[in-house]
């Protein structure tokens, strides 16, 4: 079937709404938080396009909506074919997670269109440094103006959860 991606329509959700002064906070919210993101939507997108959020459930899921700063939902109609989020301490560092495109929709530029958008979006713009950890998505992020660090490892510590 032939993807339009000039139909899809983007919305950025997450906490970064609490910077705007509470005057235009009421009413930007409907224009920016212009869909709800149904955890089920989410839910299965996590499950059937990624390998990391396969086994997500939706308390997990909206726990970690309500600490990310920045997410931006990309749908075809009603239908949730693509996410991303951010978190940020809004000045020195800001790291991109869960950045994922449902199967049919990729190679279509929703990706980059998203990516560019949490780029943009207050917290993230206004860090020194944007970090993103990804395991097949290099080339990507390579595209989009990312590179790799040389002096800096990624470390992991195992909580045991
Ligand atoms: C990785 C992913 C987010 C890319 O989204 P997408 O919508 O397919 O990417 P886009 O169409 O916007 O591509 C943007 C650019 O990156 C390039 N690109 C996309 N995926 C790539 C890859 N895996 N390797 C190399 N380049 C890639 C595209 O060719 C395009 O380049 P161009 O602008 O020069 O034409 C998507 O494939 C996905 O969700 N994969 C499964 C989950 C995953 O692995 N996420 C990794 C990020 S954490």
């Amino acid at each position: 079937m032939n993807k339009d991606p000039s139909t899809l329509r983007s919305f950025s959700h997450g906490r970064w709404l609490f910077w705007l002064p509470a005057l235009l906070r009421t009413p930007l919210q409907g224009v920016l938080e212009g869909h709800p993101l149904p955890v089920g939507q989410l839910q299965a997108l996590f499950r059937d396009n990624s390998f990391w959020g396969r086994e997500r459930r939706p308390a997990g899921l909206l726990r970690s909506l309500r600490g990310s700063d920045v997410i931006v939902s990309t749908w075809d109609g009603e239908d949730l074919v693509a996410v991303g989020r951010a978190t940020s301490d809004g000045i020195y560092r800001a790291v991109l997670w869960d950045v994922v495109v449902r199967q049919d929709w990729q190679g279509r530029g929703a990706g980059r269109a998203m990516v560019s958008r949490l780029l943009a979006a207050p917290p993230v713009r206004c860090a020194e440094r944007v970090y993103a950890m990804t395991t097949h998505g290099v080339g990507f992020y390579r595209r989009l103006g990312f590179h790799e660090e040389e002096k800096q490892h990624l470390m992991l510590f195992r909580t045991g959860f």
